[in-house]
């Protein structure tokens, strides 16, 4: 670490005990930022924390939706985003417009959303799911329940595999997941064969079918965690590395070279501007809010 990065680490760790201000980061985001977060973790985790802090002000450092799901369940706290062009390719391929019209053609169905969207689309939706809580939720509606479910047709085809379900998907994707190569990850395996395959289930048919392990960040960090002694391929956005080498020096990831450019947007920089102009700031309208309030919600109790 440099001096100049030790310092504005410290900048940061100064604003946020002046301001009652928490830094919390997604386990995508670039390693000196997760280093200086007070709270690092998956989707799930971060709207499970948000809710419970009684910090005043949130920088959220990961991409718009997290922001806007912390702001919806803080009203009352100040959420600030270190770059708010950290948006997400999953979130905008569908926008609520396309799931107003979705609604209209199947009005006998219940919605359920991946967190990966807009506020306004969760305020369209039954109940949303992370990459966490897909399968219990989903295996918690009833048997006979009609589903649609967006926006992103690998997790959603996941999901109906692991449940037997038949939820009707959105054909929406996230790019980072779904650029894998099959023909890469068949080429590893053969360097690697001793590797197990670590994949997020936004990732297409062909990477999961061929892994080992498949669940959110969290999850395949945690994996890891318990086997801290193996070599892994993963397949998700980086990030996750910085984690897992924090307990587990031993373990031998094999790089695939894949970040998510929007959650690379923040930088200790930005955070520390951010903390500093007590800005950008990540607002949600309050009739949105209301109704997105209530799917979220439901989430995090059928989480528990
Ligand atoms: P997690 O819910 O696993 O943190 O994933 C979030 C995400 O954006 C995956 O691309
Ligand atoms: Fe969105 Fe994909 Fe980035 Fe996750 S990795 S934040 S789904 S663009």
């Amino acid at each position: 670490m440099t001096s100049l990065e030790q310092d504005i680490k410290q900048q940061i760790r100064d604003l946020c005990r002046q301001k009652n201000a928490v830094v919390m980061a997604h386990y995508y985001q670039r390693a000196e930022v997760q280093s200086v977060a007070d709270f690092v973790g998956d989707s799930l985790a971060l709207a499970q924390q948000a809710q419970k802090t009684d910090a005043d002000i949130i920088v959220m450092c990961g991409v718009h939706f997290m922001a806007e799901t912390a702001a919806i369940l803080c009203p009352e706290r100040k959420v600030l985003i270190p770059d708010a062009s950290a948006g997400c390719s999953l979130a905008d391929s569908c926008q609520a417009a396309d799931l107003r019209a979705w609604k209209a053609q199947h009005p006998d169905h219940l919605v359920v959303s991946y967190v990966n969207t807009s506020a306004e689309v969760k305020a369209l939706s039954d109940i949303v799911v992370t990459s966490g809580n897909a399968l219990k939720i989903v295996n918690r509606l009833p048997q006979d329940a009609k589903i649609l479910f967006g926006p992103d047709r690998n997790l959603g085809r996941y999901i109906n595999e692991r449940t037997g379900r038949k939820m009707d998907l959105w054909n929406g994707c996230c790019h980072v997941h779904d650029r894998f190569s099959a023909e890469n990850l068949v080429q590893l395996k053969q360097q690697y064969p001793q590797a197990l395959v670590l994949a997020h289930p936004e990732c297409r048919k062909e990477i999961v079918d061929q892994s080992d392990v498949v669940g959110s960040t969290a999850v395949l960090i945690q994996y890891v965690k318990e086997h801290p002694d193996g070599q892994y391929i993963v397949m998700t956005a980086d990030g996750v590395d910085y984690e897992i080498y924090q307990s587990c020096p031993n373990a031998h990831l094999i790089n695939t070279d894949n970040a998510c450019e929007y959650m690379h947007k923040h930088t200790l920089e930005s955070v520390l501007a951010c903390l500093q102009n007590e800005a950008p700031v990540v607002t949600v309208d309050a009739q949105t809010a209301m109704k997105a309030t209530l799917p979220i919600h439901r989430m995090l109790d059928w989480s528990k």
